[in-house]
This record gives structure tokens, sequence and C-alpha cells, in this order.
């Protein structure tokens, strides 16, 4: 899909175009990255998980004490969909909310305005069904806290860029002998059908999508388990996938090492095939969204 800017955006109380758009120099999100985004989907216009998505943005925000009422979001975001015309669209909501303009200092300033940003963008969330991609393995070289939804992201692009030049569909990474995430999704193993995942903490993101997906096994009788998966344990593993808002259930065919390739077979596994089916089904519950 090809790459383009969303004709309207929000910035701090104005719909603009991009070009209008403008924010100082001086801004901690430019000159720290000091900020927090939110991605939230939407299935033909209807927004999927909002409160969720607003609650971790909650969550963030208040780690980092960033003040930002963020009680008009769900309007503006409603509003994003509709001045973008993808009322019939999928797409996602691009929010993020930096500690604004003030003199450059290493600690929190005391008086700020935030700034926030909003817009909505088209995006293809369809036909995951049908993906079984190749990922590339790479050290997490990230900060101890993953759990915070932090606009820097220096280490997750040095990775996914890593990814993107070999032609991968992603990275995913490995921090002291243990599986974490992807550089942009959540990580999955089965093994003797039993799901695995990373526990919620700080070294991952809680994934909206993950988190979801976890009460789709529990309500569903199929095993899941929180727990770390030891790079030593992969023998054992059947199939892999990876979760996330443009991602959705992701099937993995091979995972690449620097000095071997680790095959899951030819087809997509039963389990994640299940998963993908229960998601489906969830959102069109939810959405009134088929997306079979
Ligand atoms: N990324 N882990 C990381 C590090 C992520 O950046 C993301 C999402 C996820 C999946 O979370 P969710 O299911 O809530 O989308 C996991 C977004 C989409 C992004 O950075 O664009």
């Amino acid at each position: 899909m090809k790459l383009t800017y969303p004709s309207k955006v929000y910035l701090n109380g104005e719909w603009l175009k991009p070009e209008e758009a403008k924010i100082s120099v001086f801004d901690r999100g430019f000159l720290f990255g000091d900020g927090i985004y939110e991605v939230v989907p939407f299935y033909s216009g209807k927004l999927f998980l909002l409160k969720e998505h607003l609650d971790r943005l909650k969550y963030s925000l208040n780690e980092v004490e960033l003040k930002c009422d963020i009680g008009d979001f769900e309007a503006l975001i409603l509003k994003a969909i509709d001045l973008a015309k993808l009322n019939q669209e999928d797409g996602a909501i691009y929010i993020q909310v930096s500690r604004g303009m003030a003199p450059r200092t290493h600690y929190f300033p005391e008086k700020y305005n935030a700034t926030v940003l909003m817009y909505a963008y088209k995006t293809n969330l369809r036909g995951f069904q049908q993906e079984f991609k190749d990922v590339v393995v790479s050290n997490d070289l990230r900060w101890h806290r993953c759990d915070i939804k932090s606009v820097s992201l220096m280490a997750n692009i040095i990775a996914n860029t890593e990814a993107k030049k070999g032609g991968f569909a992603e990275n995913i990474m490995i921090r002291d002998g243990f599986f974490t995430e992807g550089s942009h999704s959540s990580l999955f193993f089965v093994k003797n059908d039993t799901v695995y995942t990373h526990p919620n903490g700080k070294f991952i993101l809680p994934g909206i999508t993950r988190n979801f997906l976890i009460q789709l096994c529990k309500n569903n009788a199929i095993e899941i388990v929180e727990e770390a998966l030891p790079v030593s344990a992969l023998d054992e593993v059947t199939e892999v996938f990876i979760t996330g808002t443009t991602t959705q259930i992701t099937a993995i065919k091979n995972l690449h090492f620097p000095d071997k390739i680790l095959n899951f077979g030819d087809e997509i596994g039963k389990v994640t095939k299940r998963l993908q089916q229960l998601f489906s089904e969830e959102v069109k519950k939810q959405t009134g969204v088929d997306l079979s």
C-alpha cells in the first residue's frame, strides 16, 4: 500500500492541512521524544476496542506524569474518521500527546501545555488469514519500560529497518535468552497445543490485540500461559504468530537467525487458524463487520 499523508490533521484544537500544522522546535516531543502515542483501528469506519486503547493511553500518560485531558478524544477520533471520509473504510487513528513547548531541561517542566496530534488514515486490515510471513530474530535493545507506549522508538525502528532491509515482515526480539515481542507487534508461540506469550510487565507493551486474544483463549477453552519462552525451548514449538492493531493475527512461517532458519510448516497451524476465526467472529459481533 502506498504511504501518503492524511488530508487533515488535528493539532491543539484545530483541524489543519498537514502543511499548515506546525509545532515549536522547543516541543519536548521533538527535543526528547517526550511523548506518548496510540493507534486505534477501525473496520468499515467502526472503531474496535476503543475503550481499551484510551485506557492504555491514560496509563502511559500517567506513568510519565504527562498532564493531558483526554475527555474529548472519542469525539475527536470520530471527527477524524469523518473528515478523512473513511466511514466505510478500514484504517486507524494515530494519536500523539507530547509534553509541549518548554525551555530545554532534562527534568519535566512544571508548566507546559501538552501538544495533541491526531489523524485518521486508511490501511489494509483484511486478508491476514492468508498471510504466512518470515521474520528475523534480533536482540531486544529497548529500555526497561516497554509497557509505556512512548514515541521514543529508536530501538524499535533500528530493529525494524533491519527487517525491512532483509525483506522480512517484522523482527522479533530476544532479551536475556527469552523472546519478548516484535518491533511493533506482540508475539505468541504454540507448544503442545498450549499458547504461550510473554507476561505483561516492564519488558513488553501490553498489546490490546494480545490482551483480547488471551481473553478469547480463556473463553474458548484454549490453554494459554503468560510465560516468556526461552530460545532453548524453540524445538518444541509448532506454531508462531504475531498480533497487533495493524497486524491482527499473522502466522509466521520461518524464523531467521543469523546462523539458521527455523521453519514452522507449509501451512498455517491449526491453533493460529482457530484464533484467527474466533477473532473475526468477535470483530463481527462487536462492529458488525465481516472480516472473513
Ligand atoms: N504498535 N508491541 C509493540 C512494541 C507495539 O508497538 C505494538 C503496536 C504492539 C501491539 O499492540 P496493539 O495490539 O495494541 O496494537 C506490541 C503500533 C500498532 C504502532 O506502533 O504503530
